[in-house]
């Protein structure tokens, strides 16, 4: 799949046309303050290029997961102010419990070329995740166009995300657009050696993503909590550190897959583990061997840092989802930050995929050193698995 066979925004009039932009606003809310406004930030150069090339922006997007139930909590009343002040004009919100409602139809009516609007959830609304017509045909008929940014829900076959698609005339903008470039070109055509470094907690959330790479890249790195799976299909006894038993002979067939193939498989070689699963336990380093009764891993150890480190240097493209280790605590962050800084350091082509290592590689300051960073948690996942995204599908070839 590859977005370029998909038409754009520039490659259609937008002039004086209503575009319904669906964007993914689905940020981390405290209350009615949003954490984390990447995803706003993201969407901005769609709107804008919209907004100057004379269009009548319907912004939309979901917001959490309400479940088709109007709940004030989950209003996109926040983003509609957050929004305002990056484009320095007002941007109003139609507030509609049923989102196209009578505010929607009067305000989208009346906006003028430039003008840019929001509509409220779209999840207040029962029909959009089972993608019933009728939503999607009420979503068509406030708007002549509709344009598809959110890369973190394209994974999503829902009324504001496909349904309407059938439709109007359906057009990708620059967010699903970088994305995909970035991504699908690190798949595709990527600069060698290619190397995937994976993490986070479980094997089995990372088994289709393992599978996909072991074709396509030349080295795997794997780190976290899913790496003692691994190290528990090669006899070593784990202590108390994550396992899912039921994955150990997969894992097996991966390492196997992957010899047979000619790919470097790493895992970690040591490791510091922690007496219990808390911040100030008391820790040490230990061989992969040699983890003791009652321990568990909760970092790569030094040396694993080192051979991690190492394989990332001659990297020509990185691919990295989900951290080495409990990298939000300071006494287990040391395997992400070392493995942070050789992707930063290594000049290859990185992208970051996955809501925690983004978390991670933003908080430990890497952020602006790295190539690409994905909006996507599961749509990047599914991505990098080798499916195909509903959300992109649906969109009008070139
Ligand atoms: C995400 O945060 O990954 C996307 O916005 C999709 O949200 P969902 O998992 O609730 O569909």
């Amino acid at each position: 799949m590859n977005a370029l066979n998909k038409k754009s925004i520039e490659d259609i009039d937008v002039q004086g046309k209503k575009c319904l932009v669906r964007c993914d606003f689905n940020v981390p809310l405290n209350g009615k303050i949003i954490t984390n406004d990447k995803r706003i930030v993201a969407a901005l150069p769609t709107i804008k290029y919209l907004m100057e090339h004379g269009a009548k922006v319907i912004l939309c997007s979901h917001l959490g997961r309400p479940k088709g139930q109007y709940k004030p909590e989950f209003s996109l009343a926040p983003v509609a102010e957050r929004l305002s002040e990056y484009l320095g004009v007002e941007v109003k919100l139609a507030e509609d419990k049923e989102v196209v409602g009578h505010n929607a139809r009067m305000m989208s009516n009346a906006l003028n070329d430039g003008e840019v609007m929001l509509l409220e959830n779209v999840r207040f609304r029962q029909e959009e995740t089972s993608n019933t017509a009728n939503f999607s045909q009420e979503l068509a008929s406030i708007a002549d166009i509709f344009v598809n940014d959110a890369f973190g829900t394209a994974h999503r076959a829902h009324c504001s995300t496909t349904g309407v698609a059938s439709y109007l005339p359906a057009v990708c903008g620059f967010l699903i657009q970088k994305e995909i470039e970035f991504m699908g070109g690190a798949l595709a055509n990527p600069k060698r050696p290619l190397v995937a470094i994976l993490g986070g907690a479980k094997v089995s959330d990372k088994i289709g993503v393992i599978s996909n790479l072991i074709d396509k890249c030349d080295t795997i790195i794997i780190g976290g909590g899913m790496a003692y799976t691994f190290m528990k299909y090669l006899g070593h006894s784990i202590g108390t550190s994550l396992l899912e038993a039921d994955w150990v002979a997969k894992a097996g067939e991966m390492m196997k897959d992957a010899e047979a193939k000619g790919v470097k498989f790493l895992i970690p070689i040591d490791n510091k583990v922690g007496k219990e699963y808390s911040e100030d336990t008391e820790a040490m380093i230990v061989n992969s061997d040699e983890i003791p009764d009652g321990w568990m891993g909760l970092d790569i150890g030094p040396a694993t840092q080192k051979l991690f480190t190492d394989a990332i240097k001659g990297a020509g493209t990185v691919i990295w989802n989900g951290p080495m280790g409990v990298s939000e605590w300071k006494n287990f962050e040391a395997g992400t930050v070392a493995v942070a800084n050789a992707v930063a350091e290594s000049g290859a082509i990185s992208i970051i995929g996955g809501g925690d290592s983004v978390a991670a590689v933003t908080k430990l300051g890497f952020a602006d050193k790295m190539s690409h960073i994905s909006t996507g948690g599961g749509a990047s996942l599914e991505f990098l698995e080798g499916k195909e995204l509903p959300g992109i599908m649906a969109l009008n070839d070139k």
